[in-house]
């Protein structure tokens, strides 16, 4: 997951984490860093093309953002559920981005969309190595740790 750069700048990151770990997400791994253009290019390549793209760049780029790699069975799942409707319009009660997202580009928070891309995006941001006691099955990524070790 990554907490977008507007969520960091207005001082909520730290709630953010609250809500995390208070629906029960374990988080493996946590890092704050600024994306390069090249680097929210890469990260945001499936919607290369589309009329947001460059402004989804640009916005991720403008500030720090939170990686994180959370940990719950069916977590791509909870976590989406956690997050709230991509516009903020749409997000039910309770949900990060009712609560923080202050439109559909900036809508404070980031989830993987499958458990495929969840490690595409964990191993963008993280080396197994930063990653402590993944011992969960939900992204196999014991596995892959001890295959990398
Ligand atoms: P995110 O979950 O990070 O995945 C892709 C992002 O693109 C999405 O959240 C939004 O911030 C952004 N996005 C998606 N659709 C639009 C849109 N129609 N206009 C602007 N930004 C969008």
């Amino acid at each position: 997951m990554l907490i977008k750069p507007n969520a960091v700048k207005n001082g909520f990151a730290h709630e953010i984490f609250l809500m995390v770990h208070n629906h029960g997400f374990k988080i493996l791994a946590q890092k704050k860093l600024q994306l390069s253009e090249r680097e929210a290019q890469a990260f945001y390549r499936v919607h290369a093309g589309k009329p947001f793209f460059q402004g989804l760049v640009e916005f991720m780029t403008s500030g720090p953002i939170y990686a994180a790699v959370l940990e719950k069975e069916n977590a791509v799942a909870e976590w989406r559920t956690l997050m709230g409707a991509t516009d903020p319009a749409k997000a039910a009660e309770g949900t990060v981005r009712k609560k923080y997202a202050e439109s559909v580009q900036h809508n404070a928070v980031h989830g993987s969309d499958s458990d495929e891309n969840a490690l595409n995006e964990i191993f963008f941001f993280f080396s197994a190595r930063e990653i402590v006691n993944a011992g969960g099955d939900i992204y196999q990524l014991h596995d892959i740790l001890k295959n990398e070790q």
